[in-house]
């Protein structure tokens, strides 16, 4: 059918396909609208799809020009960045990736999508999968952090959970892995900024959750802005058709990022907007997001021979492809339900849901002296902080179609939690970042006269995304004299963190007794931290990136090598800086609980496999502390000498357990040979012969290890 659909189809036709545009009117109570130049672009079969509009009315109406008024009646595809959720806002991916849950990041991804299609956007431009070893940069927020495993699996469950198991449901809608590749890579945490690095650092580490994507599902990938090495990824062919179609047999297609196509302009590869669309297009970029290069150039190129016939009805069969599979040829308005549009969005299953997300997304970080979970019978708590009662920033970077009102502040959390008899004392301390310190006194005295104080600090989430690299992790403007003048009132004191990166706060972790981190929680921010803080939910969350102590240790990761001279605090001609400790201020993979763990011996059997046997690592967990409560045991692996370095530690597996008081288990991974799998000295896929340490931890840092060997098949 597509084949024959692309026979009559002529090359402006063709190119049309090629072509994504954001709508350029506006409807004063709807919002974004198409122009009438657009909406005759529609008729002539000049458009391939529209994103950033949104509702069933206006999608629905784009939707019956395309396949009423145009020659072929080619559907529309309708996209949008549904990063964690449509009108109900989830917590960013960052924080969800710290549920360690990937059956809960499915769940949402389901819900997200189930809303997003009724409102009749049909193609959402996630899930972001770039792994970010550099907190500096602000798209941190929008994937799953530092580990190329955990990475994988966020991203799979992502993708399965918008597409459910037939993209062609009222409910399901095409998801677009991004941003193809590296882009997490950029030098100096600077957005948009230039990728360098190894194939081996870029095959093992960065393009896994890319490939878990596509293995997944995804119908469609963008295309990265930056370069990798003197390639922009736009105009990257040995990566856009040697690694995405050849090596890895995706089917779908590949949109570029807004106007990248003609920004390889200012990166110097193409001469001019038909040089740029060509470059792009030759390598593999079936669809131009913006830029109008292919709206204008393609046709020409092609009658000049500068792009085959063959490869432009290849786009278009890419493309097409993907609307067949969305159903939108059998009925192109089949997601668009003004009735569901009513029911679905922010339905009380969906908020519930977000609220047991938020629960599960925060790590605690320190809980010295127990002073969390707090009593509900406090006489009074203060409320302190310049997002205490802050109904934006708790929405991330990202927000979809979410509002402020929607938003459960941390006030009205801690409200709805305790008895109307406990005073709250709220005070906002100063802004998120101005230099004004009058606030400061009223919150001290708040803090002193209450018998508890939460003091929620963090970023803007506006300090988070696309273009919001910072040049440093503290704490903006005068949060840092709040938080000190605050941990002075003499009161026990929970700092709440609210924030789209890892953040250095090195003098609250040694002064302040209890530290939450909760990243932006979504519309439930209030309520799940509220769950989180009096003790209704025990905190199970682990943290998905390596907290540094200060920017200058960036970029720090827990799967670094372990270089020749491996850091030693106390000797001076090893890897380290002279002045600060080689650690980071919290590990990869690490989070408490109000309950204690504890790590039994472990067992590592058979001592000895080839590459095609498996290794069974068991230990058993013991709760041994007064709650219930959940632990994510973690499975590392070291290569202990290769014909390469290998990382110090490397995330193999992980498994959930909930034990009663007392209650203890044995936990065990099955490890199989190939998971050893590298890339040797040439390159070649294999499992060395050799000693591997296997570790079982509650982190990457605090582990039991055990010994293992592999041998020559
Ligand atoms: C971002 C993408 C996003 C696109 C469309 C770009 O600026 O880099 O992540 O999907 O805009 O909104």
């Amino acid at each position: 059918m597509i084949d024959s659909l692309i026979q009559v189809m002529t090359i402006d036709e063709k190119v049309g396909q090629l072509v994504l545009y954001t709508p350029r009117g506006h409807d004063s109570l709807s919002g974004p609208a198409l122009s009438p130049e657009q909406e005759q672009l529609i008729r002539q079969g000049g458009v391939g799809g529209i994103f950033n509009l949104w509702g069933a009315h206006a999608t629905r109406a784009a939707q019956k020009i395309a396949v009423e008024q145009s020659r072929l009646k080619i559907p529309l595809l309708f996209g949008l960045d549904v990063i964690h959720g449509y009108r109900t806002i989830f917590p960013i991916p960052l924080a969800e990736a710290g549920s360690w849950d990937t059956a809960l990041v499915e769940r949402d991804a389901r819900v997200a999508a189930a809303e997003a299609a009724a409102s009749g956007v049909n193609w959402t431009f996630a899930p972001m999968v770039d792994i970010a070893r550099d907190p500096r940069w602000g798209r941190i927020a929008e994937g799953s952090g530092e580990d190329p495993l955990l990475g994988s699996l966020m991203a799979a469950a992502r993708v399965r959970g918008f597409q459910g198991e037939d993209p062609a449901r009222e409910t399901s809608i095409a998801a677009c892995a991004k941003h193809f590749a590296a882009y997490g890579g950029a030098e100096g945490g600077r957005d948009y900024n230039t990728v360098d690095m190894s194939e081996r650092t870029l095959r093992e580490v960065y393009l896994p959750p890319y490939r878990a994507a596509v293995d997944a599902g995804a119908l469609t990938v963008m295309s990265s802005f930056n370069e990798i090495g003197g390639v922009p990824s736009t105009g990257n062919h040995a990566l856009l058709t040697g690694i995405l179609r050849n090596e890895w047999g995706f089917r779908g297609f590949v949109v570029s990022d807004w106007t990248a196509v003609t920004e390889m302009i200012a990166h110097g590869v193409a001469g001019d907007t038909a040089e740029a669309a060509a470059l792009a297009f030759n390598a593999g970029t079936d669809q131009d997001m913006e830029s109008g290069a292919y709206r204008f150039f393609l046709s020409r190129l092609v009658r000049e021979g500068k792009v085959s016939a063959a490869r432009l009805d290849e786009g278009v069969r890419r493309i097409l492809r993907v609307k067949y599979a969305l159903g939108l040829f059998d009925d192109p308005c089949r997601h668009i339900s003004g009735d569901r549009e009513r029911s679905t969005l922010l339905s009380p299953d969906h908020i519930a849901g977000a609220r047991d997300a938020g629960r599960k997304s925060i790590v605690l970080l320190k809980n010295g002296r127990g002073v969390l979970p707090l009593s509900k019978n406090l006489r009074s708590i203060a409320v302190i902080g310049p997002l205490a009662d802050d109904r934006t920033d708790p929405l991330g970077p990202w927000d979809g179609l979410g509002r402020p009102e929607d938003v459960v502040t941390l006030v009205e959390g801690i409200r709805s939690a305790l008895p109307p008899s406990t005073r709250i004392l709220y005070a906002k301390g100063c802004a998120l970042d101005d230099a004004d310190r009058s606030g400061i006194a009223p919150a001290l005295e708040a803090a002193k006269s209450a018998d508890a104080v939460v003091l929620a600090v963090g970023e803007s989430r506006e300090m988070s995304g696309e273009a919001a690299s910072r040049s440093t992790l503290d704490l903006p403007g005068i949060q840092n004299s709040l938080v000190e003048a605050v941990a002075g009132a003499g009161k026990p004191v929970v700092l709440v963190l609210m924030n789209g990166r890892p953040l250095s706060i090195a003098w609250a972790e040694a002064h302040i007794p209890a530290i939450l981190e909760t990243w932006f929680l979504g519309v439930q921010t209030g309520n799940a931290v509220a769950d989180v803080l009096f003790g209704d939910y025990n905190p199970s969350g682990k943290l998905p990136v390596t907290l540094p102590r200060t920017v200058g240790q960036v970029p720090y990761y827990y799967n670094h090598k372990n270089t020749g001279r491996p850091p030693v605090d106390t000797t001076k001609y090893t890897s380290r800086y002279i002045d600060l400790p080689s650690s980071p201020l919290f590990p990869f993979g690490f989070g408490l609980s109000y309950t204690t763990f504890e790590y039994g011996d472990m067992t590592v059997s058979p001592g000895a496999i080839d590459s095609a046997g498996t290794v069974t690592v068991g230990i058993r967990v013991k709760n041994t502390g007064a709650r219930t409560g959940e632990e994510v045991v973690q499975l590392y692996v070291r290569q202990d000498a290769g014909s390469v370095t290998r990382p110090v530690r490397e995330l193999k597996g992980f498994l959930r357990v909930t034990l009663a008081p007392g209650e203890s288990r044995r936990v065990e991974f099955s490890l199989p040979g190939r998971d050893l799998t590298i890339y040797d000295a040439a390159m070649r896929r294999v499992v060395e012969p050799g000693t591997f340490t296997v570790y079982i931890g509650t982190n990457s840092r605090d582990v039991t290890e055990g010994r293992f060997s592999v041998k020559k098949r």
